[in-house]
């Protein structure tokens, strides 16, 4: 892989690892290489159209950027990069707490597309400043990351001595030393750092191993009268947590588990999609994500219930293979793959997309569900 080779070998796991020994990363890939889908034929398929409306926006396509820490680690420049991407394909970009970039600036680059997520990290102050950074930026969505009580044992990270601020040893010099233009790019324009956390500590004031366990039942009652715009939350996989974060009054639920970088027995995320939608009802919005790697995947996400898919390591190793142009080739890559695989299914539109695709659909999407969740796509699109 290219991105491999370009980057430092402690940049390019901070972004490949995963928990453990990354099984749960490894299943949530090869679980949608186990989904099977039904061509049909002679269907007229000729004229296709990826809209999606999603949370009262329009997009070219049920696809977004998923929240990622640091991007501008992997390339400098890379939050920019991503939002020309989001303006380009008509996308929302999701910017985390621990960006490289500020959160009012991303809006301005996203032109109103970005949402931004939130880490209730180290200062429980700072945490509630950034919410209304946010509101006052003009943030519409909010999205409450809750599968990060710690951060878990990374082990490639342990490994590499991964750090934020860098740490630099031996070990990574001649990691970095044998990179060099990724190591003069970054000694030209600085280390990057989490721009959004005050930086009373060396570099930077985000404190990577710091417990972000106070985004509880609570916080969320809280949040939710604090956040006058929409609120998601993100990674969730249980179906009891799902109706209890419905019920608290969340706008949508993120079905997510973060990419196999938390829970090592995890189960694929797109295996327990399914019963959260049956149990959520057929009109409450889901975001996906998890080991989506190609537009088929996105169509089989949305086969398991899901209304909108978010694109997490793929658009970083892109960017790390080939900057800003591999960028924009995954993104037209994976249009233009969801468009081919819905004219194999016989389909147009993104919304005609149900369970009926599916060779085998799991027992938890019920018929019922599926029946309603279908009228409600047919409306949409
Ligand atoms: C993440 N993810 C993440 N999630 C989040 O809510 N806030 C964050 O700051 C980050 N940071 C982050 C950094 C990097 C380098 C990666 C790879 C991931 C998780 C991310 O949003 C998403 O859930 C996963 O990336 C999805 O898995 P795949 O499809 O990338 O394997």
């Amino acid at each position: 892989m290219l991105a491999r080779r370009r980057l430092p070998r402690l940049v390019f796991d901070f972004v490949d690892g995963a928990a453990g020994r990354e099984i749960a990363a490894a299943k949530n890939i090869s679980a949608f290489d186990e989904i099977e889908l039904q061509p049909r034929v002679m269907q007229d398929v000729s004229s296709r159209n990826l809209r999606t409306t999603f949370l009262g926006s329009e997009y070219d396509c049920p696809v977004g950027i998923a929240p990622m820490g640091m991007c501008d680690l992997i390339w400098h420049g890379a939050d920019r990069m991503l939002a020309r991407a989001s303006n380009r394909f008509n996308a929302p970009l999701c910017l985390s707490s621990a960006a490289s970039c500020l959160i009012e600036d991303m809006l301005s680059w996203t032109e109103g597309r970005a949402w931004f997520q939130l880490y209730v990290g180290q200062s429980m102050d700072h945490t509630l400043d950034m919410v209304e950074r946010a509101k006052t930026a003009g943030y519409e969505t909010l999205v409450l990351t809750v599968d990060v009580p710690q951060v878990s044992r990374r082990v490639r990270d342990l490994r590499n001595g991964f750090e934020m601020p860098f740490r630099i040893g031996p070990r990574q010099f001649l990691d970095f030393a044998a990179h060099p233009k990724w190591s003069l790019t970054t000694l030209v324009n600085g280390a990057p750092s989490a721009k959004n956390f005050p930086t009373d500590r060396g570099n930077s004031g985000f404190d990577r191993g710091a417990s972000r366990a106070g985004a509880d039942w609570a916080f969320l009652n809280r949040l939710r009268d604090l956040w006058p715009g929409r609120l998601v939350i993100k990674g969730v996989t249980s179906v009891a947590d799902a109706k209890r974060i419905q019920s608290c009054g969340a706008d949508a639920i993120y079905v997510s588990n973060h990419g196999g970088r938390q829970l090592d027995s995890a189960p694929a995320a797109i295996k327990l999609l399914p019963a959260i939608r049956t149990a959520l009802g057929p009109d409450y919005p889901l975001i996906f994500d998890s080991g989506i790697r190609s537009g088929e995947d996105v169509v089989k996400a949305l086969a398991f219930g899901a209304d909108f898919v978010m694109l997490g390591r793929p658009l970083l190793f892109a960017i790390g293979a080939e900057g800003e142009r591999g960028l924009n080739s995954l993104f037209s890559i994976f249009t233009e793959e969801i468009s081919l695989t819905l004219a194999q299914l016989g389909l147009t539109r993104p919304g005609e997309i149900s369970r009926d695709v599916l060779i085998n659909p799991p027992a938890s999407l019920t018929e019922k569900s599926t029946q309603l969740h279908i009228t409600k796509s047919i409306k949409r699109a």
